[in-house]
């Protein structure tokens, strides 16, 4: 396995591989990452290539970018273990050598959701995947359901760019109580990582109300809402969505997503189920 932080080194060595798996990270692999590393495994490709960066881009002034743990020693490790031939961990001058101005637009779903409390994310996402992208140049990317909006605007980026790039998705890994893992649980104080489990608890809730046959999208939301808020917590968006397009449920849809954005104390949460109506 070889830690590259450089562009053009990057480059010559990957211009020898016929096809390339790539799975782009912000580093602190936990198994969730991990998973989409052994489906990377799957692919059968001359190369897989992880990338590790702490994207400024995506963060709004006042979030987390400073505290985001920075762990690439261990994150190597581990990686050495799973077959990786490349980590990619360029520094913010390598990426962004020069103020990025070229920035792109995310479609207008961007702005909902996700988009709606953390403004401008998309925009940060979707430019430096696109970087990345131009930079390593793979067949294949994969990226977790866990950020279901992020994936469904990659994907459009992808077909609306005409990239040469076929965007796969790994499940949600959660622990054994349902909480799925993520590096922001860690700023998590043991009383609220057993509290977290509510979001996934609630979510799974109107997925099995909506799969029996309830069709009143709004109470549902509106009540989970009001439950997460009793146990101390403060709701952005609990919101049923058109699975496809992420566009309002109807109640005619039968392939649904509930999506859920909450904080605990000072720690920001997302998670989201899938549902099938019969
Ligand atoms: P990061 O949060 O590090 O996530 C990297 C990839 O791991 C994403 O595709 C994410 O959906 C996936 N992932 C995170 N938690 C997961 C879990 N519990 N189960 C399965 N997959 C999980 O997402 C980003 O980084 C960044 O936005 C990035 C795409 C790298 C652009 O900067």
């Amino acid at each position: 396995m070889e830690i590259i932080t450089d562009i053009t080194a990057l480059r010559s060595i990957l211009r020898n591989k016929k096809s390339i798996t790539f799975v782009p990270t912000m580093g602190n692999l936990h198994d969730g990452h991990l998973s989409l590393i052994r489906m990377a495994r799957q692919q059968r490709t001359d190369c897989i290539v992880v990338s590790i960066f702490v994207n400024h881009l995506q963060f709004l002034p006042n979030e987390d970018f400073e505290q985001y743990p920075r762990t690439l020693e261990e994150d190597c490790k581990q990686l050495k273990n799973y077959d990786v031939n490349i980590v990619f961990a360029p520094n913010k001058k390598t990426l962004y050598p020069e103020p990025q101005e070229t920035l792109l637009t995310p479609p207008p779903i961007a702005n909902e959701l996700e988009g709606k409390f953390r403004p401008g994310f998309f925009c940060g996402v979707t430019t430096v995947v696109l970087k990345l992208f131009n930079i390593i140049q793979p067949q294949i990317a994969i990226f977790g359901n866990k950020d279901f909006q992020q994936l469904h605007i990659v994907k459009k980026m992808v077909k609306q760019l005409n990239l040469p790039i076929n965007i796969l998705a790994g499940e949600t890994v959660r622990l054994k109580n349902g909480l799925a893992l993520s590096s922001r649980n860690q700023y998590l104080n043991e009383i609220q990582l057993e509290e977290a489990t509510r979001l996934y608890q609630t979510l799974t809730e109107i997925k099995q109300f909506v799969e029996k046959g309830n069709k009143d999208f709004k109470y549902l939301q509106e009540n989970a809402v009001i439950l997460l808020t009793k146990f101390g917590w403060r709701v952005d968006y609990i919101e049923l969505r058109q699975k496809d397009d992420l566009s309002n449920a109807m109640p005619n849809d039968t392939d649904l997503v509930v999506l859920g954005a909450a904080w605990l104390n000072e720690t920001r949460l997302i998670d989201n189920l899938e549902i099938r109506c019969k």
